[in-house]
């Protein structure tokens, strides 16, 4: 019996294997609406063989993308361009749809990454980002803005009404991005976050907006939805946001109902020094589970089936979230079924593809012919 191919639930959410594709941002959007790429890329992902497909960062608000071909769900337009997306999704695969819910902060208004990734000032239009302090990324690049009290109210406000229109579009999950240096993640580490009234300075304090952001969208997504959160367990910064933190982050996130934590690291400082290797983050997802009891996702440098298994049956986690790995091999979950005995969904279409040795994959199909 392979662990990987085990189910799992999530709150109300059953999921028949452990594999989840992690949110990629696709850069690809215009006007924040998702387009004919984004057909192509979650319809090709939803035939996967993962259980969970993440929909991309998905900003909240117009300031808060990334860049300017950042996906968004903050109007009536963002949503009505995702609507036959997830109709499509829903006729022609079975796997569950989250979406990751972000907003950007200071790493606003950037270049696509293949464009160079780098701030674009508002002389060239750019716009104008908000964080939690006039603290830069970089040093030389424009600081933000630092959001006031209405500012923050406005922020949450709009993952209150991005979470809604996500349920509305029927996404089964919630991931919120607390990781890689964006907004909720510039308030929890002192780096970015050098406020002096009560969102700043103390740990508690730091947490706060990040976990009035959670129960905010907590409250509005449907009890039997989960919503799980994706962190930068550290910023691998001296004097940074840390593992330690991390945890206390997740026990405050628990006490919540937080679904799961999906443990990444990095993205705050152009200092981090990150050790790179397969499975490097996942000493960060089996502390945090350990730690709490929370289900946690292992998420970096997961490329190979085996490696995936022992991550699960050994419990350093509960699920796996895989990217690069996922582009390169769209149907990577079907292959580490073949090799590890699991069984996944396929579409009759696709039927025919299974090698003679590998009969049981799809499970008891029948494919006639005459
Ligand atoms: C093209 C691309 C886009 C990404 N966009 C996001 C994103 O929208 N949200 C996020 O949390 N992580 C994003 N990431 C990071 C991945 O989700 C993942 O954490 C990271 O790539 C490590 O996993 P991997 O080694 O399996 O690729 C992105 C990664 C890639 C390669």
């Amino acid at each position: 019996m392979s662990a990987l191919f085990s189910p799992i639930k999530l709150r109300g959410l059953a999921l028949p294997n452990r594999i989840m594709v992690a949110p990629m941002c696709q850069y690809s959007a215009e006007n924040g609406e998702a387009n004919d790429w984004h057909f192509v890329h979650i319809g090709n992902l939803a035939l996967s063989g993962a259980a969970m497909f993440c929909i991309e960062a998905t900003a909240v608000e117009a300031i808060g993308r990334i860049t300017p071909g950042c996906l968004g769900l903050w109007n009536d337009a963002t949503e009505a361009a995702l609507k036959p997306i997830m109709a499509s999704v829903r006729k022609r695969a079975r796997i569950a749809v989250a979406m990751q819910l972000a907003h950007a902060g200071r790493k606003a208004s950037s270049h696509r990454p293949w464009e160079g990734g780098q701030l674009i000032p508002t002389s060239e239009g750019g716009w104008q980002p908000e964080g939690p302090s006039a603290v830069p990324h970089k040093e030389g690049e424009a600081a933000p803005l630092a959001l006031d009290t209405l500012g923050l109210a406005r922020v949450a406000e709009a993952f209150v009404a991005a979470a809604k229109r996500a349920d509305r579009l029927g996404i089964d999950a919630l991931e919120l991005h607390c990781a890689h240096g964006y907004l909720l993640h510039q308030f929890l580490s002192p780096i970015s976050n050098k406020r002096t009234d009560q969102y700043g300075g103390s740990l508690q304090n730091r947490m706060r907006f990040p976990l009035e952001v959670f129960d905010a969208i907590r409250a509005v997504f449907p009890d039997h939805k989960p919503v799980g959160i994706k962190v930068s367990a550290t910023d691998w910064v001296e004097g940074g946001w840390d593992l330690r933190q991390a945890i206390e982050f997740a026990q405050e996130l628990k006490k919540r109902g937080v679904d799961w934590i999906d443990a990444s690291s990095g993205g705050v400082s152009p200092l981090q020094k990150i050790p790179l290797g397969p499975g490097y983050q996942v000493p960060f997802a089996k502390a945090i589970k350990e730690a709490t009891g929370v289900a946690t996702m292992a998420v970096g440098l997961i490329t190979e089936a085996r490696h995936a298994e022992d991550i699960i049956a050994s419990g350093k986690a509960d699920m796996v979230a895989l990217a690069r790995a996922m582009l390169y091999d769209p149907r990577w979950g079907w292959h580490a079924a073949a090799e590890l005995g699991g069984e996944v969904e396929a579409p009759p279409q696709y039927w025919r593809s299974q090698p003679s040795t590998q009969k049981a994959l799809f499970g008891a199909t029948t494919f006639g012919t005459r």
